[in-house]
């Protein structure tokens, strides 16, 4: 292989078809060369959720294109390629086969080395391409499939500090968005309805911030909204835009304190093995929430811990964060052909206590 790595990266798990190439740069972090997208939303829409068999055909119809227009807008073609990375887990499993199928279907007729990835090592692993980061970093990783604090420790070796026990965040905004008449994804509309109210107006619970440790629970707080709205409806015959507002940003005030409080543990923990510069680093689409970014902010600064977020098209499912921890993976000396079995489950430390239950975008880990 040649000494700068240039990777195809593949991504299928769940409800984004992507493709991705990129390159090892000299300074030993990652040079995005081209990084495409598509998302499914509208597909899923009517059903409240995503459909794993409509997800599943969708990626085996777009793959193949995604690829070709990863290439293209690179200015490479396969023979320009060091290797293949592919997610073959966790996550909806008839999406994640039909990525390892082509992923498989190219290194055949093409010869190239195959690695298969792990979904949550991307997110993992994607400071370390766009900001070279040292290990160990704390990661927090919040999107609308996963909840988890991991120290990373290595490109192959991870902490599990703890997670949701059944709903992500992003799941809870969704969730909520949609008890409020607000559009989907529902999060940026949950945040920028909450800009407009009163964190303070309805005292919704804290989940499991009795409890000691790093897990964490949303769906009692998405059913207190349930009931503080039909509460409201109850008293006045209909909520007022105001009360939408009031209850949006007493909901985002409540997963804020949560999420500080067990940031502040897990960076306790985290700290205890003295890492030469600590940093936190935040990946998900819920990552994207200010307000949920200036609380963590300041628990960091409390700390003296650096706070960091990958830009939010990295932070996001995509398949630059596959391609790249195909790459940490092969430098690493993983063999090729290795992990390419599919997986619906595929916890990062299997050490940690099993995740339980899955949610509307599959298996927690
Ligand atoms: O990482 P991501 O793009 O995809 C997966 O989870 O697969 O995250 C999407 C989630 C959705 O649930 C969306 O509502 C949530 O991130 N999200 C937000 C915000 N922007 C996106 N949640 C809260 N506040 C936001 N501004
Ligand atoms: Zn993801």
């Amino acid at each position: 292989m040649s000494k700068s790595l240039t990777f195809l990266g593949i991504e299928s798990s769940c409800d984004d078809t992507a493709a991705a190439v990129v390159r090892l740069g000299s300074d030993g972090r990652g040079v995005v060369l081209s990084s495409e997208v598509e998302g499914q939303s509208s597909l899923h829409a009517a059903f409240g959720g995503v459909v794993p068999e409509i997800a599943a055909r969708a990626h085996a119809e777009r793959l193949d294109h995604c690829v070709e227009r990863a290439l293209a807008a690179a200015g490479v073609s396969l023979a320009d390629l060091d290797a293949v990375a592919v997610t073959a887990g966790p996550g909806l499993i008839g999406g994640v086969l039909s990525g390892v199928m082509l992923a498989r279907g190219i290194a055949a007729a093409t010869g190239l080395p195959l690695l298969g990835v792990n979904h949550l090592a991307g997110h993992a692993l994607t400071p370390r391409l766009t900001d070279g980061l040292a290990f160990p970093y704390l990661m927090l990783l919040v999107s609308g499939g996963h909840c988890q604090f991991l120290i990373v420790h290595g490109p192959d070796r991870f902490q599990r500090l703890g997670g949701t026990i059944d709903d992500a965040p992003g799941e809870a905004f969704d969730k909520v968005a949609k008890l409020l008449a607000l559009p989907q994804p529902g999060g940026p509309y949950v945040e920028a309805e909450a800009a407009k109210g009163d964190p303070k107006r309805f005292p919704l619970p804290r989940p499991l911030l009795d409890r000691p440790g790093c897990d964490m629970s949303f769906s009692g707080l998405k059913t207190a909204v349930l009931r503080t709205r039909d509460a409201v409806i109850a008293e006045k015959g209909g909520i007022t835009v105001q009360d939408r507002a009031d209850l949006s940003a007493s909901f985002q005030a409540a997963v804020a304190a949560v999420l500080a409080e067990k940031t502040r543990r897990a960076l306790e923990v985290y700290l205890a093995e003295n890492p030469a510069v600590p940093v936190l680093a935040v990946a998900g689409g819920v990552a994207a929430n200010s307000v949920l970014r200036a609380a963590l902010e300041t628990v960091c600064d409390r700390l003296g811990v650096t706070f960091t977020a990958p830009p939010l098209r990295l932070c996001t499912d995509n398949a630059a964060m596959i391609a790249w921890a195909g790459i940490e993976r092969h430098l690493m000396g993983a063999e090729p052909g290795s992990d390419l079995t599919a997986r619906p489950r595929w916890p990062l430390d299997g050490s940690a206590a099993p995740m339980i239950g899955s949610g509307k975008k599959g298996a927690k880990a």
